[in-house]
């Protein structure tokens, strides 16, 4: 049986900090302790480390944050290499960058080599689980799990679905979109800690065919995931509406697929009608709060607050290659704007909770990871508080654990990242720490 530990500031979430007010753990000098590659215990130093057996390695992180590892909600691994894109909103972006990019992804090869990439970069950043799209192209997601199963993550992804409104070339059919997204379901959904997310691109791109397709595979095949965009753009908005004529609004012609319910994950949902709203809420789907994405692409600004108050799972998304970085502490610092610009203040706990447990929560995999309970996966990232001289001075006029955790919400990026493990294995060492 492999144990280890480690010693850092260390803090994880129970349960929501908007809602109740026991919800997190913080141990000012704790210790995590993991055995075969699931947590064994959590708790302050003093309590812990006489218990420990000799032979434990302890290894301590001084002026160091350990938190469970990052959950992204809502990310492109093939639009890695077409980050910052310049000038467009999203349906001139779609064409003018990112369908030629995804043409790509059609040899296998170049797919795995981005897919290695892609991942190397998540860990780096801290993130260990991510709801993940591919391209319309089946080896797409093949290179993807293969890559992740190699290094034994728990990541979901999933084949586009896109049958019209795009180049021939990333076309498939409702046939074959369906025949191939069944064959992948089949090799790759439970298949250790990978699952399988149902993946029409968008109402835009999918004809009604296609989406009722996308049902037949999410009631044939119960635990998989639905993963699409919602309601990002106005201009999409009207497109949508003109495609499927006979449904009242944007959500309706999912709806009327059968793709809501709990596993389902929604990214962006900026423009919702009340109706919508109502319909997230009372089937229990989820939504992915991509806020750098949704300023760098002019589509607006994230009601969180109605969200919240409907009690909709919600989880953050960098949405890379629309969102400009792979760091949730820096997609963080976005979500505090774009709440800002509306008048609300998101808190620093909060956000710490929406990019760990709320992520869990919102991929329903709460019961798995996502934070330090007894039997967990060991997931989790240690953030230097001192990565740069300017954090150092900064943090030395910090009064309380909630302003350490705003000024690295604010401030901190990958190059606060020390390490990042997974299943209690190390799979990133900053080369600079
Ligand atoms: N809507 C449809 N496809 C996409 C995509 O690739 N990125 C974003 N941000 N929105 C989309
Ligand atoms: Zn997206």
């Amino acid at each position: 049986m492999s144990k280890a530990a480690y010693r850092a500031g260390i803090l994880h979430f129970l349960d929501d900090p908007d809602q109740h007010k026991d919800s997190w753990e913080y141990y000012e000098d704790g210790i995590l302790l993991v055995e075969d590659g699931h947590v064994a215990a959590c708790g302050p130093a003093d309590d812990l480390l006489p218990k420990l057996a000799p032979a434990i390695e302890v290894t301590h992180f001084p002026d160091s944050l350990l938190v469970p590892g990052f959950i992204d909600t809502h990310i492109h691994y093939p639009q890695t290499e077409m980050i910052a894109a310049y000038g467009e909103h999203l349906l001139e972006w779609l064409n003018t960058y990112t369908f030629p990019t995804e043409t790509q992804f059609a040899d296998q090869e170049y797919a795995e080599k981005v897919a290695e990439f892609f991942l190397d970069q998540l860990l780096a950043n801290g993130t260990t689980t991510a709801l993940v799209f591919g391209t319309s192209h089946p080896q797409s997601v093949e290179a993807f799990f293969s890559a992740c199963e190699a290094r034994k993550l728990r990541m979901i992804a999933g084949k586009v679905m896109m049958d019209q409104n795009a180049p021939d070339s990333l076309l498939d059919t409702a046939d074959s979109s369906y025949a191939d997204s069944k064959a992948l379901i089949e090799k790759w959904h439970n298949r250790g800690r990978l699952r399988y997310a149902v993946t029409p691109r968008f109402a835009a791109t999918s004809s009604s065919e296609q989406l009722q397709r996308a049902g037949q595979l999410l009631r044939e095949h119960p635990g998989v995931y639905l993963h699409t965009h919602l309601s990002e753009n106005t201009d999409e908005i009207e497109l949508v509406k003109s495609i499927h004529r006979d449904c009242d609004h944007y959500l309706g012609s999912y709806d009327k697929a059968g793709l809501l319910g709990k596993r389902s994950v929604f990214a962006h949902c900026i423009h919702l009608e009340d109706e919508e709203w109502q319909r997230m809420a009372e089937t229990g789907s989820a939504i992915a709060f991509c806020p750098s994405s949704n300023l760098f692409l002019g589509s607006g600004l994230f009601n969180l607050r109605r969200a919240v108050e409907k009690g909709i799972p919600i989880g953050l998304g960098t949405d890379i290659g629309a969102g400009t970085s792979f760091s949730a502490l820096r997609t963080l610092a976005d979500a505090y704007k774009v709440q800002k610009l509306q008048g609300h203040k998101l808190s620093p706990l909060k956000s710490f909770y929406l990019a760990t447990l709320g992520g869990a929560r919102c991929l329903d995999l709460d019961d798995l990871i996502g934070n330090f309970e007894h039997g967990k996966e060991a997931d989790f990232t240690v953030i230097d508080k001192h990565a740069s001289e300017l954090l150092r001075f900064r943090m030395g006029n910090c009064d309380s654990l909630e302003e350490e955790l705003f000024v690295l919400t604010t401030m901190a990026d990958d190059r606060c990242i020390s390490g990042t493990w997974s299943a209690g294995v190390q799979r990133y060492a900053n080369p600079n720490a």
